[in-house]
């Protein structure tokens, strides 16, 4: 039986006082419509889900162009019945329809699944949660047997009505030929003056089909958000969850509630990982390393029994087993660090490819340059690769040391055991095994005064 998803994305969003649309904040770092349409792929990774879109809808569709779905532009914000209408001509004959939110980003794979098998294909399925604090759903009405009779909006509902926990999430499942035989017919006639898609429960209900309710295992995975504290709420949910994963499967987290991943991760195990540490984008972690307190890592791979310590930021980097990088040290894109390499404190590596066991230890910017192995950078050298026009290349030879406060004048070949004094700058090529210098000559001026300190007049 055919599939198809609905996803609901035209409301304003008033509450979140925002010039962004409500379904682009994000949670886990992505926008919340696209953690909706992710859970629609990996439920079935053909389905190209219709997305409903309305307010500054241009915004949302171009934020979001990446993303396979089709879009349907509701200019009026009538309500979620008016809205599912304006897919009629998009759904098949037949088949089934799933109904979601662009801003419910919680629900769970394994959840929707459930309520897919578990729904009888001529039934209505409708998820419902008991909720602590009901407030602001719609109700679940059943009847003496126990069978859902209608869902009643909490504006509508009496206050017996508003007594019941057993809410509405909005997520259900309907026969599509069920879908254009009603919708078309739906009524605005209740306090909002919508056109509710609920009503559909009540009609189906006279019809005699089957309703079919589940629940899910977590109610926070049905909660939507509808302004910035159900977002952070939601957004501690979804971190508490993924710390518990990776604690599960072999990493320890010094503090749970103090770690956060924007984007997909792989962390093998016997990983440490300090408080305050950010994981955004791609990130492999290999096995054994430990990650210093307040780091940032993203797009990054880290090979195994890596450390990284305190306060360091890795963006775009590489980084190959039994590294050392930091504390207070940056790699930027294109930084890729061979096994055995230390880096240390005020580094700075962009586009470089560093070689085995090499040392930049203190205070130095390596940018675009090519370094071999067993190279020892003194503190404060400095790749000079910008002239203020282009960038060029350092190329550095195996077993060379730089010697402190160096400037390399890109571009430059450094050669093999090649060996900088300290304090040059170096702007044309140093052979292999050889010292290089250029620097003043050092000078001892004898019979030299201070200056002494004119008296003052008075
Ligand atoms: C709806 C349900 C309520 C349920 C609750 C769960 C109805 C009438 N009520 O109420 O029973 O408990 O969701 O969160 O369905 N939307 C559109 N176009 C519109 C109106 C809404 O796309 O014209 C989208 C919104 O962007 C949102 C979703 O539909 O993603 C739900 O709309 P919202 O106004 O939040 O519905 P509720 O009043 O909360
Ligand atoms: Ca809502």
């Amino acid at each position: 039986m055919t599939l198809t998803t609905v996803i609901l994305a035209a409301g304003k969003g008033k509450r979140m006082h925002s010039d962004l649309p409500k379904v682009l904040h994000h949670l886990a770092g992505k926008p919340l419509l696209e953690h909706v349409v992710r859970t629609t792929a990996s439920l079935d990774p053909k389905s190209q889900p219709i997305v409903v879109y309305g307010h500054q809808g241009e915004r949302v569709k171009t934020s979001l162009d990446y993303l396979n779905v089709t879009w349907i532009h509701q200019t009026e914000q009538l309500g979620t019945g008016h809205a599912v209408q304006q897919t009629l001509t998009h759904l098949p004959a037949d088949g089934r329809v799933l109904v979601l939110y662009g801003d419910v980003p919680l629900i769970k794979v394994e959840t929707l699944k459930h309520f897919i098998a578990e729904t009888p294909e001529n039934a209505i399925g409708i998820i419902t949660a008991e909720l602590p604090e009901p407030k602001g759903f719609g109700r679940i009405i059943r009847d003496n047997k126990n069978k859902i009779k209608a869902i009643v909006e909490e504006k509508d509902a009496t206050d017996r009505q508003r007594a019941i926990h057993e809410i509405n999430t909005g997520i259900y499942l309907i026969p599509a030929d069920f879908l254009q035989k009603h919708l078309p017919i739906l009524k605005n006639e209740n306090a909002q003056q919508e056109f509710y898609l609920t009503d559909l429960i009540a009609l189906a209900v006279k019809e005699k089909i089957n309703i079919h309710s589940v629940q899910p295992e977590h109610y926070e995975e049905i909660l939507g958000v509808n302004d910035r504290l159900q977002l952070a709420c939601l957004e501690r949910f979804y971190q508490e969850r993924f710390a518990e994963k990776l604690m599960l499967a072999g990493v320890t987290l010094l503090d749970p509630h103090r770690f956060d991943v924007r984007g997909e991760v792989q962390i093998a195990s016997d990983v440490i990982i300090d408080i305050n540490v950010v994981l955004e984008g791609h990130v492999k972690i290999g096995k054994g390393c430990v990650i210093g307190p307040n780091t940032l890592l993203r797009n990054v791979i880290l090979g195994d029994h890596v450390e990284i310590k305190a306060n360091s930021v890795l963006d775009g980097a590489e980084v190959g087993d039994h590294c050392t990088v930091g504390p207070f040290a940056r790699l930027r894109p294109g930084s890729i660090l061979s096994p055995e390499i230390h880096v240390g404190n005020f580094v700075e590596i962009k586009n470089s490819l560093i070689g085995t066991a090499t040392k930049i230890n203190h205070l130095s910017y390596i940018g675009d340059s090519e370094v071999g192995k067993h190279v020892i950078i003194g503190a404060g050298t400095i790749t000079c690769n910008y002239n203020g026009a282009n960038k060029n290349k350092t190329t550095i030879g195996d077993d060379a040391f730089i010697g402190s406060n160096t400037a390399l004048v890109a571009p430059v070949v450094i050669g093999d055991g090649a060996t900088i004094g300290a304090g040059s700058t170096i702007s044309r090529d140093a052979p292999a095994h050889r010292l290089t210098i250029c620097r003043g000559q050092q000078r001892t001026i004898e019979n030299w005064q201070r200056p002494i300190k004119k008296e003052k007049e008075k």
